[in-house]
């Protein structure tokens, strides 16, 4: 049951619930730790990740319960203990326990999250930052051993606003007496509802949506029940899926406010939408309409999470796209596989591919090897002829919880295998 059979060519017709978000969901989880009272979460998406988050939480002696769609967690009597290998090793997110950690036992000891076929994705900036507040880090055999007798508060400076490091920073600094600043922090929604969900558990984090942080340590933090946002990029994967073939579909509690990108470019390839206080409905012409250019950045930018969504939907659009990934250096990786269906690139250097659109791609047999990348061989297969198979499902379920039972709803013929 590691595959996903397409049928291409269905117009997609109809409305889909967009679950809760991945990327808020981790590191929500993982402030959990610092939290002295029982926290209710509301939408938690049920996919592998979270699981795995939860199991580690387990591991560390939370105890972590499913209340049908309400997650209890209540981490008070968590203690200190190593984390399995193969858990950490699994998740890029357990970097997010750094913070959290530190904070509550004052030291930790961690595998490497592992690399990543995306990119490189080293974790220097998350070291330098808590390093600045009174970290030390030990490097032995490939584990890494982090302690800090207190914590202290730092006037600190992202040269580049990656989103884990501003997480990490912020679950270190929450509860470290005085005003710790970080500056050039992300700004991505999920980094907004991690500062919302621990200002409704007490803490002092001003500035939440600007670059510029600021967070008063406060000595405790107590429970609270809070909602995870709905997740933009499975939001903006169904959004996209609709180019494949035209029709219309309703996104339903599509979070519309953190999607102005990925609207504006569906709207320049012709779709036209209608925006209200619980989705999106979208209508789409039967073929993309043209899209020069193309560039991922940092939010409110175009979400490098959807771009290869975006080149799967421009093989099939109008004339030629420019892509440019300004985030990740290895994320044009599924251009092998889209070549098996007969889609056509020219790759200008390691940052930018030209995509120019056929009329159709054709069934082929696939591989997704990451997340975001499988999720597009789906997108690509839903227009193609014929039948297509992509191996690897186990990586999409990583952040979708059900792709096949969402893009049925909308009308796929598609099922997993
Ligand atoms: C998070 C998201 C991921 C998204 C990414 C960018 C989660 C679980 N994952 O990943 O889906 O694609 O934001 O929006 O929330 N970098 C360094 N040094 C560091 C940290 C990052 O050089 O210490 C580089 C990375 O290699 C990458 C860039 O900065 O090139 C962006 O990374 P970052 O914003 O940290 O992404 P993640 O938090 O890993």
């Amino acid at each position: 049951m590691d595959s996903i059979r397409v049928q291409g060519l269905a117009p997609l017709q109809g409305k889909v619930k967009i679950q809760g978000s991945k990327n808020a969901a981790l590191p929500i989880l993982a402030a959990s730790l610092l939290i002295e009272g029982q926290v209710l979460l509301e939408n938690v998406p049920k996919i592998s990740d979270v699981y795995g988050m939860i199991h580690i939480l387990e591991e560390l002696g939370c105890l972590v319960r499913w209340e049908r769609e309400l997650l209890r967690i209540d981490s008070r009597e968590a203690r200190l203990c190593s984390i399995s290998k193969e858990l950490a090793k699994s998740m890029r997110s357990s970097i997010f326990l750094l913070g959290p950690m530190l904070s509550r036992f004052h030291k930790v000891a961690l595998e490497y999250p592992g690399g990543c076929v995306i990119g490189k994705r080293p974790i220097d900036l998350h070291l330098e930052t808590l390093q600045r507040m009174g970290v030390q880090f030990i490097d032995e055999n490939g584990q890494l051993s982090a302690s800090a007798k207190e914590l202290s508060p730092a006037s600190l400076e992202l040269p580049f606003p990656s989103v884990g490091a501003t997480e990490n920073v912020i679950m270190a600094a929450v509860k470290t007496e005085g005003q710790t600043n970080l500056r050039g922090a992300a700004k991505e929604p999920e980094v907004q509802a991690l500062c919302r969900f621990l200002n409704a558990c007490g803490a002092s984090i001003q500035g939440i949506g600007s670059d510029s942080l600021r967070i008063q340590g406060v000595n405790c933090l107590h429970g609270a029940k809070f909602r995870i946002p709905a997740d933009r990029i499975v939001a903006g994967t169904y959004l996209l899926a609709g180019f494949t073939c035209g029709g219309s579909i309703f996104l339903e509690d599509a979070p519309v406010n953190h999607m102005e990108a990925v609207c504006a470019v569906a709207q320049k390839m012709g779709a036209g939408l209608t925006v209200s206080e619980n989705g999106i409905y979208a209508q789409f012409p039967e073929r993309a309409g043209e899209l020069p250019f193309l560039r991922t950045d940092t939010y409110p930018g175009f979400p490098t999470d959807l771009q290869s969504v975006l080149l799967a939907v421009r093989c099939t659009g109008k004339g030629k796209t420019l892509v440019q990934e300004n985030i990740f250096e290895n994320r044009f990786r599924i251009m092998e596989e889209l070549k098996k269906m007969g889609a056509c690139f020219h790759v200008v250097n390691e940052r930018e591919v030209e995509v120019k659109g056929m009329p159709r791609l054709s069934g082929a047999e696939m591989e997704a090897r990451e997340l975001r990348g499988g999720a597009a061989l789906v997108v690509a297969a839903l227009g193609a002829k014929g039948e297509s198979r992509i191996s690897g499902r186990r990586f999409i379920d990583r952040g979708y919880e059900n792709i096949c039972r969402d893009l049925r709803e909308l009308g796929a013929r598609i099922v997993s295998e």
